[in-house]
């Protein structure tokens, strides 16, 4: 996702005088001569800004655009080219500008996270909803819960999901089956997720009895060991993809945290659709702690637990939330 923290982030050197001459004009403000007002978008930014929506539902409004455009200049200078028009026909180029697209995608789509992040909602889920749902699924025949981690970033939400069901699999979940689906459009992100090992930054609010049970120091850093490491499966999953969005089936709990902040009012109201439909009758859905789905859809219904809220799967109910 677009991270306010690379908002800062410095280009490389161009690698040719051409190439560093064309980044700076395009990188520049288009000033309307004497006016000092800054004059509309390039065209081909507003054409990649447009392919990256349709691809992707990330919407750059226009006060984003320049963040889009350093993303491209990245993207140029890596594959030394000199023109936003010739980087747009390079991307709209079949199939050759499907690479470059997933390379871009990676550069615009930079996840912040971290291990346990929202610690409300963390307890909810323990406390609250696992038992709601075991207690709606005791009558099915298998005891099996499929939770999905929907933009999973660099890993550590899912894991960090498995570390708390391994922590009840002696308890409420003695004699169940869990498994995590961890889902995100960039394939960097996914490759850190699988190597599972992470610096200080990520692991900042692990307690001491998490980082001793679930992780093994890899010099500086710590990795996830392979307990709970192998309930979680990861794969690139673009949200907007409503042929892969359909095959997700069966699910008892979405988690799809800051991610669709980004998305505009109609791509959000397609991904939540899609989990209407992905999920079970009784499933639930978590968002981030600043998101919600006022407005955009009637087919959840909020909830209200301590120090966090979550929607469920319901028939259309009237606006408005309600209490446990
Ligand atoms: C800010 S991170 C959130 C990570 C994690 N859910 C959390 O809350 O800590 C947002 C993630 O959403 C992913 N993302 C953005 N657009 C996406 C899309 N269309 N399909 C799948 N993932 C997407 C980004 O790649 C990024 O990893």
């Amino acid at each position: 996702m677009l991270d306010p923290a690379s908002l800062t982030a410095t280009s490389k050197p161009a690698a040719t005088p051409l190439v560093r001459n064309a980044v700076r004009m395009i990188t520049a403000p288009q000033m309307r001569p004497g006016t000092g007002v800054v004059g509309p978008p390039e065209p081909d930014l507003v054409r990649i800004r447009d392919l990256i929506y349709q691809v992707a539902g990330i919407f750059h409004p226009e006060n984003k655009l320049c963040l889009l455009q350093e993303r491209c200049n990245r993207r140029m200078k890596e594959i030394q080219i000199a023109t936003l028009r010739e980087y747009c026909e390079c991307l709209i180029l079949r199939p050759a500008g499907q690479a470059e697209l997933i390379a871009l995608l990676n550069e615009i789509t930079i996840g912040e996270t971290c291990f346990f992040r929202n610690q409300p909602h963390l307890d909810a889920l323990r406390q609250i909803v696992i038992p709601r749902i075991l207690e709606t699924k005791a009558k099915f025949p298998f005891r099996r819960l499929r939770l999905w981690s929907a933009g999973c970033s660099t890993g550590e939400e899912p894991y960090t999901l498995s570390m708390l069901l391994m922590e009840e699999t002696s308890r409420r979940l003695k004699d169940w089956t869990f498994e995590i689906l961890a889902t995100d459009l960039n394939e960097r992100s996914l490759v850190h997720a699988r190597n599972a090992v992470y610096g200080s930054y990520s692991t900042r609010n692990l307690t001491a009895y998490y980082r001793l049970k679930y992780f093994i120091p890899v010099g500086e850093q710590l990795q996830v060991n392979p307990a709970a490491r192998a309930s979680v499966t990861f794969s690139r999953i673009n949200l907007s993809d409503d042929a892969r969005m359909t095959f997700m089936r069966s699910i008892d709990i979405v988690f799809c945290c800051n991610v669709l902040i980004y998305f505009d009012l109609a791509s959000k109201r397609r991904v939540i659709q899609h989990f209407y439909n992905n999920l079970l009758p009784h499933g639930y859905l978590f968002l981030g702690h600043s998101e919600s789905l006022y407005g955009v859809s009637d087919d959840f219904r909020l909830v209200h637990l301590p120090g966090a809220t979550a929607y469920v799967k319901t028939e259309r109910t009237p606006a408005g939330g309600s209490s446990i």
